[in-house]
């Protein structure tokens, strides 16, 4: 297990604000408000000061700037969050929403080290826009991702969301074909998830009838996905997750192989020295407090040695490429095939994982039920 003193892989760091709620959307954010983000970005500075994971000559593998909505934040306070910020050699990526996107912020970041930018556009579709509540149409989610491409950041990203109330299969297909002619990097193909949180659930389920999201919905997608991203050259590396090739994100990929990290900003969740932690998800309280880690942690689990062996299969299982049972060892000091042999013969008779070699990965076509497939893992 990584003793404490060794710093983390990678480092996120969470802006929660947008500039309004998204009805589908239960993440930790907020309305923006000048002086709310002016405050938190102080106590952002604070909390990374005080975890003091990366010291020069220390530095993060990759940076992931999400949220909420970092563009949000003016040009002055985005220069302010990248005066604190670690430098990275490697990826450094930041959400944004097409509603506050600018050249200007995109230079500015592109400046400030970022080189993978990740656009929430979710549909093309003027009505599906207008259900999910967005704030921007489908043109400025085109400007956006061109001006991005033409500045020359490394890799460009477009998150998709499947499977709103009243979305046809042509919708599905048309949303892929737009995103992929543009010439991005990376998409994010989600299925929509409803939590009875989200703002506009009652609404969504009311429109679907009580038909959300089953399982040839999401079936139906799945290979409608599989189908034209492979035709434009896009490689299926993670359930939700299609890149050209040597454009996965590559923060993404730490954490599902089980590297730690350090999460900062309100509700950040951590994995650091085999403790997994999460902040507090009150703006007064972590702003007030986030000087002293020990008071803005929600929670903190230390997982005995055999459930992390455990956890950490089950993340790494995402990744298409599946588990190399050497690195498996090395890292959680567990042999994968003695782990879990009570339940490894059915599962790989019935042809569910596949044993090649030193590498164990769940059966691309079980990808869609993952979550059942994992269950006997746990
Ligand atoms: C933090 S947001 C991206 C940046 C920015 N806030 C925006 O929305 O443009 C991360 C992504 O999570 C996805 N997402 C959020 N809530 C979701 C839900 N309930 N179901 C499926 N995807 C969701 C959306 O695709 C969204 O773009
Ligand atoms: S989807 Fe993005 S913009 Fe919408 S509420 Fe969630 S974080 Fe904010």
């Amino acid at each position: 297990m990584t003793p404490l003193s060794l710093p983390p892989a990678s480092l996120y760091v969470h802006i929660p604000f947008c500039a309004s709620r998204c009805g589908y959307c239960t993440f930790t954010s907020t309305i923006y408000a000048s002086e709310k983000a002016d405050a938190y970005l102080d106590a952002l500075e604070r909390e990374l000061r005080a975890r003091s994971c990366f010291t020069p000559p220390v530095f993060p593998e990759t940076i992931f700037i999400g949220g909420g909505t970092p563009s949000v934040l003016t040009l002055a306070q985005l220069e302010r969050l990248f005066s604190f910020l670690p430098k990275s050699r490697g990826e450094v990526s930041c959400e944004i929403n097409p509603d506050s996107c600018s050249r200007e912020k995109l230079r500015l970041l592109r400046d400030c080290g970022v080189n993978r930018v990740s656009f929430g556009v979710q549909t093309f579709d003027p009505e599906g826009l207008r259900l999910l509540r967005r704030r921007h149409d489908s043109g400025q989610a085109i400007r956006a991702a061109a001006t991005a491409l033409e500045m020359g950041f490394r890799s460009v990203s477009v998150d998709l969301i499947n499977g709103w109330p009243g979305q046809t299969e042509a919708c599905v297909r048309g949303d892929i074909e737009k995103a992929v002619n543009l010439g991005i990097h990376h998409l994010s193909n989600y299925n929509l998830i409803l939590d009875s949180s989200a703002s506009a659930y009652a609404h969504y389920c009311a429109l679907l009838g009580g038909e959300i999201a089953e399982e040839t919905t999401g079936r139906r997608f799945w290979d409608i996905s599989e189908e034209l991203l492979g035709a434009a050259g896009f490689e299926h590396y993670e359930t939700s997750n299609f890149s050209k090739p040597g454009f996965r994100c590559a923060h993404n990929v730490l954490t599902w192989r089980g590297e730690e990290y350090l999460g900062i900003g309100l509700g950040a969740c951590s994995h650091r020295g085999g403790v997994r932690w999460g902040n507090t998800d009150d703006l007064a309280a972590y702003c007030r407090e986030s000087g002293v880690p020990e008071k803005i942690t929600a929670y903190s689990e230390k997982l005995p040695p055999e459930a992390k062996a455990r956890e950490c299969a089950i993340f790494w299982l995402r990744l298409f490429d599946g588990i190399d049972l050497r690195a498996f060892a090395e890292k959680t000091g567990f042999d994968f095939l003695e782990l879990y042999r009570d339940v490894l013969p059915p599962l790989l008779a019935d042809g569910i994982l596949v044993l090649d070699g030193e590498n164990i990965r769940v059966d691309k076509q079980c990808h869609p039920v993952l979550d059942s497939v994992l269950e006997f893992l746990v």
